[in-house]
């Protein structure tokens, strides 16, 4: 045990995530699987850390160094409960780690949407040497610990449904897991903790009832909320907090000034900033980190992945776009692609059917009509015909096409890159262009059109 040079104030927060997960029937270690595109254990550790003085231990069991290596967050211990003993062995683990003043905050892993008021309400209506409870009351409360109190109405014990008589069974008040201890109180009583149960774990809830028979008071907290005290242990539940996750974040959006055309078909799966009025259409999902300016309509069916979009945009139906920075004033699909590290410039245009990859196309050009636009730089007020290709990869290499400002590319044309078409050039239709084309002049690479004046359509005819 660690010597006491820090002070009572200082919060220990342990989160378990060593159980195996079986029930997910996963590859994926449980506290991996995401809700709203992060994974729960990184939920929890995110609100953790909201919490004043903290200090933060997961206990993780085999799979630890997959759970470092996906989460990626500094400043946490790591500590490895070797066999799954129960959650009181499971908090053990982190004892050598803690010092004895201070307080002791249990979390749970697979508990992903506790909130930062729930936990704040544990920690202030907890008094430093008392022992608080997070309860609720569940109409269907199978499977939990319940609540036993005495005929004063304080808590006495933490009873498993497992271990449970009929009578007992019939309580709706339910342990979430979730508790706050003074160190001191919790090393001490967790040592005494044996496994006289039907499951023959090592129960943390039986630190309550060793509490009690020494005097000292539990207080129960009640969560402010059912949902953010649900556990996940299979893929059904996992299901039910997504969409309980994503009607948490669309209320959020819609208290922010966000209009959805229907809030439940929507969905958040990482971080997004917007502006004043947003209008956000149906089945729209949005991933990783996004910024929508002001006054910018997205239609229905768009993915928008790592993104930011200025102010004024226009995002028609069935578009997708990626890891790319959209200006101001342009419009986009219905039906376009707009792949990594493009750049749209103020009030660019990217129509139907259209791709645009790893490209800047300049203010106010257009690029309206099936057209694939690879490794390309447009200046502004570029005019690129339907059905134009940059012929950017040769089979080994990627080349680059500059199309300067004020040019006008015909329809169908193949730019063969490296190439470069000079400031208000013309490219004919149909052209496959090979070699730099001069600043306003017209080029075009066409074959001469003929017309068989002997043809006979009957030769063809089916015998
Ligand atoms: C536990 C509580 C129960 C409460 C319920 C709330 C105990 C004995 N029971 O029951 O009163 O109503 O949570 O969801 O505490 N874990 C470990 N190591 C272990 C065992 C568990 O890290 O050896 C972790 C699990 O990964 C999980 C959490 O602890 O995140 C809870 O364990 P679980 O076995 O699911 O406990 P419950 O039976 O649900
Ligand atoms: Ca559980």
């Amino acid at each position: 045990m660690k010597t006491c040079y820090e002070n009572s104030s200082d919060l220990h927060i342990v989160i378990l995530a060593a159980g195996n997960g079986v029930r997910m029937n996963s590859c994926v270690t449980k506290v991996l699987h995401k809700i709203g595109g992060k994974p729960m254990l990184a939920h929890v550790i995110q609100i953790a850390k909201t919490m004043p003085n903290n200090s933060i231990y997961v206990i993780h069991g085999k799979n630890g160094d997959e759970i470092r290596e996906k989460l990626d967050i500094p400043n946490i211990t790591w500590v490895k409960q070797d066999h799954q003993l129960g959650t009181g062995h499971a908090v053990l683990q982190a004892i050598p780690f803690i010092p004895s003043c201070g307080r002791v905050l249990v979390l749970y892993g697979d508990v992903p949407l506790i909130s930062q008021e729930t936990l704040s309400d544990l920690l202030n209506q907890t008094g430093y040497d008392e022992i608080g409870v997070l309860v609720t009351e569940l109409d269907n409360p199978k499977g939990f610990g319940r609540i036993l109190r005495n005929y004063e109405g304080d808590i006495e014990a933490i009873v498993e449904e497992k271990d449970a008589s009929a009578e007992q069974r019939k309580i709706c008040e339910i342990n979430t897991g979730i508790m706050l201890l003074p160190a001191k109180l919790l090393i001490d009583y967790l040592h005494k903790v044996q496994p006289n149960n039907v499951q023959k774990e090592y129960y943390l809830t039986d630190v309550i009832s060793l509490a009690v028979s020494d005097k000292h008071r539990i207080i129960a907290v009640k969560a402010r909320s059912q949902e953010e005290v649900l556990g996940v242990n299979d893929r059904a539940q996992l299901a039910k907090l997504e969409r309980c996750y994503q009607k948490r974040i669309v209320d959020k959006l819609l208290h922010q000034g966000v209009t959805f055309m229907d809030p439940s078909r929507f969905d958040l799966r990482g971080e997004l900033k917007v502006g004043k009025d947003v209008v956000i259409d149906v089945n729209v999902i949005i991933q990783g980190k996004v910024e929508i300016g002001s006054n910018v309509e997205i239609g229905p069916n768009c993915l928008l992945r790592d993104v930011c979009i200025g102010n004024n945009v226009k995002i028609e139906a069935n578009s997708v776009v990626e890891r790319s920075i959209i200006d101001e004033c342009c419009v986009i699909g219905p039906f376009a692609r707009i792949r990594p590290e493009s750049h749209l410039k103020k009030g660019a245009h990217i129509g139907n059917f259209t791709e645009i990859k790893k490209s800047v196309i300049g203010e106010c050009s257009k690029v309206n009509h099936i057209s694939y636009l690879g490794d390309a730089i447009v200046g502004k007020n570029v005019n690129v015909g339907a059905g134009t290709i940059t012929c950017n990869y040769d089979g080994v290499n990627k080349h680059q096409t500059v199309i300067k400002d004020g040019a006008f590319i015909g329809s169908d044309t193949q730019l063969v890159a490296p190439v470069c078409i000079g400031e208000n050039a013309y490219i004919g239709a149909g052209s496959t262009i090979i070699s730099d084309a001069p600043a306003d002049k017209l080029t075009l690479s066409r074959a001469k059109q003929v017309t068989i004046e002997d043809w006979d359509a009957g030769k063809k005819r089916k015998k």
